[in-house]
């Protein structure tokens, strides 16, 4: 099943430089989050997950919003450690990285691509209605939207809201942004393979 996730980032900077890439975590704007999202997002157990596309909208200073993107069609290669991706992130900010692209736009240009491109929207909140009741079909595709440390903003829910995203849970109580995009790759990899 064709899966798109993207995280919003409130905070990840937008301009990245050398001596930040030891230091993610307490530099960064918590880039850290978003780079564990792409790693499993786009990781799967048989190696890079073809099905996916992954966005990465960071709203931090100095200049948002700012979109990186990946396609699992298009990857011959995943880094698998955080370090080696934010050098990716580093490299491609200077135009020289063929994997991950980072472009100028923002969670409504992205939204309107991936509608245009048929995909059913879902953001993932606790409040939402239970994933078990969701009923997910094998021949749509469909884009998850996940908050960074704190959640989305008002604003981004409301906008949520307007393009009709169905709000889903995973139950009650409050997950890492990475680990709700495991359960969802697994849950959707259990459909697809469900005979
Ligand atoms: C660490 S959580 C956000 C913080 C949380 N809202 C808080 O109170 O601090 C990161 C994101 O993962 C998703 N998420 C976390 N737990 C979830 C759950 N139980 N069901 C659905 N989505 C969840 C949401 O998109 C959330 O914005």
């Amino acid at each position: 099943m064709k899966r798109a996730f993207v995280i919003k980032s409130n905070t990840a900077i937008t301009e990245f430089k050398r001596e930040y890439l030891y230091s993610l975590a307490s530099l960064t704007g918590r880039l850290d989050v978003v780079i564990r999202a792409l790693i499993a997002a786009l990781l799967g157990p048989k190696g890079i997950r073809e099905e996916v596309i992954f966005y990465a909208i960071l709203e931090g200073p100095p200049n948002p919003p700012l979109t990186l993107m990946a396609k699992g069609s298009e990857l011959k290669y995943l880094p698998l450690s955080e370090e080696e991706v934010a050098k990716a992130i580093y490299t491609t900010s200077g135009g020289s990285n063929t994997w991950l692209k980072v472009e100028k736009k923002g969670l409504k240009e992205v939204m309107g691509e991936v509608i245009s491109s048929g995909y059913k929207v879902i953001y993932l909140v606790e409040d939402g209605v239970d994933i078990g009741r969701y009923e997910f079909r094998e021949e749509e595709s469909y884009c998850f939207i996940v908050g960074d440390q704190k959640g989305l903003s008002k604003e981004d829910e409301e906008f949520l809201e307007e393009i009709r995203a169905v709000r889903v849970s995973l139950g009650p109580l409050p997950y890492l942004s990475s680990h709700c995009i495991i359960y969802v790759n697994t849950l959707l990899d259990r459909i697809d393979t469900s005979p």
